[in-house]
């Protein structure tokens, strides 16, 4: 089966062509193209995302990434004819997405339809108006080519992405129990088999992704925070700087399986207040920030595991990429739940791709409606993978 992916539910534009050959979750998966923009140097001048600008970068960028997945994939320019009628329908699908439809209506003269089973494409959670460009999207082509859409959950993509070492998914045992860290979300996942997910745990504020950019612009770092907040508090580590300040560790004892990262930033924000801060302050800073944040998370996992009594440990998310959180979940676990098996996505997986789409896409691919049908799909940028379960 051949899969073709969609990501836009923040600031990435993803398309993906996967081979997925047998059934999930044994298949063995082929990544012909793998196409992804970051928008990252765009947002950096505003110094986070705004949703109008990322929706415009995605109408830009999608039908270029889509002719870079094809061409890795070996797909050819052909000279190819369209079906008026066709054309009416999807410029109606793309009435609101600036420039995509005369785009699009270049690139369907320009390719024969290629060999492609069915079109994954994030639903949710994310930013309402960046998922309905890439919706809309996979609807108009979904229409050109005749091919069924599957609406995807970004989350779920997450877990799969952590699971995936390139080729196979790891054989999971269940019950599993997935820590997903991502600029959006931070939750405790409980899983008894494929597709069932129980929410156990999440945070009450801030995702960790969004403390970490929040810190780092406090800090006066930019845009994405996540990735300078990790090297300088490496920095800080290897200088072995004095601590800075001591920093909370919010709801460290809660008897809950709930997180807390607001209190975190306004700690920092009052140990940062209008001090001219040297660059060796700012790292510390950033190394105590670090250090609370995987002091929490790794506490809080270990309930949960404890709680659900899990089989295998999987984290994921785009925070999953930090070397000192990766590190040390690895030197816990491994030591301390020698049986557990612990999960970490390839570090070019860990950030939001496409890749991770088309692998959710195949293991929901039965449900995947026609093209018709799938003119129903509807952004829902809270789409959660589960209802809370009381804990
Ligand atoms: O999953 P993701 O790419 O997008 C969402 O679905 O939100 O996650 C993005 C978040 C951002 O907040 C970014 O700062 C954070 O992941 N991030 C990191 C690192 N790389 C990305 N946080 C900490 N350390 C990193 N190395
Ligand atoms: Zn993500």
């Amino acid at each position: 089966m051949k899969i073709l992916s969609i990501e836009t539910s923040c600031d990435e534009t993803a398309v993906s062509l996967i081979e997925a050959t047998g059934d999930f979750p044994t298949a063995e998966y082929k990544i012909l193209g793998n196409a992804l923009f970051s928008q990252i140097d765009i947002h950096r001048e505003y110094g986070g995302v705004f949703p109008a600008v990322a929706k415009r970068e995605h109408a830009k960028t999608l039908v270029p990434m889509l002719e870079k997945a094809l061409a890795e994939s070996g797909i050819e320019k052909q000279n190819s004819t369209v079906n008026s009628t066709i054309l009416q329908d999807i410029k109606l699908v793309l009435e609101r997405e600036e420039g995509l439809f005369a785009q699009l209506q270049n690139f369907a003269g320009e390719y024969e339809r290629p060999d492609i089973d069915v079109i994954a494409v994030t639903s949710g959670p994310g930013l309402e108006p960046t998922l309905w460009v890439g919706i809309n999207f996979a609807k108009a082509l979904a229409l050109l080519w005749n091919i069924p859409v599957v609406p995807v959950n970004h989350m779920e993509g997450h877990i799969l992405a952590s699971i995936f070492s390139g080729s196979h998914l790891a054989k999971l045992e269940f019950p599993s129990l997935s820590l997903l860290i991502s600029g959006g979300h931070t939750e405790l996942i409980s899983s008894n088999d494929w597709q069932h997910y129980e929410k156990i745990g999440q945070t009450r504020d801030d995702a960790v992704g969004e403390a970490f950019d929040k810190v780092a612009r406090l800090l006066g770092l930019p845009y994405p925070g996540g990735p300078e907040i990790s090297s300088r508090a490496s920095e800080a580590r290897a200088a072995n700087l004095p601590a800075f300040s001591k920093l909370p560790r919010p709801m460290l004892d809660s008897k809950d399986l709930d997180f807390s990262f607001s209190g975190l930033k306004t700690a920092v924000r009052y140990a940062v207040a209008d001090k001219d801060l040297s660059e060796d302050e700012k790292a510390s800073i950033a190394r105590d920030f670090e250090d609370a944040v995987t002091e929490v998370l790794l506490k809080k996992t270990e309930a949960a595991i404890n709680t659900t009594g899990a089989r295998s440990l999987i984290l994921g998310g785009g925070v999953s990429a930090n070397t000192y959180i990766r590190n040390s979940f690895l030197g816990f676990f491994t030591k301390e739940y020698p049986e557990l098996s612990l999960y970490l996505p390839d570090p070019k997986l860990s950030t939001d791709n496409s890749v991770m789409i088309a692998l959710a896409g195949h293991m929901r691919a039965s449900a995947a409606l026609s093209p018709q049908e799938s003119l129903s799909i509807s952004a829902d940028g809270n789409l959660s993978l589960s209802e809370r379960i009381i804990s």
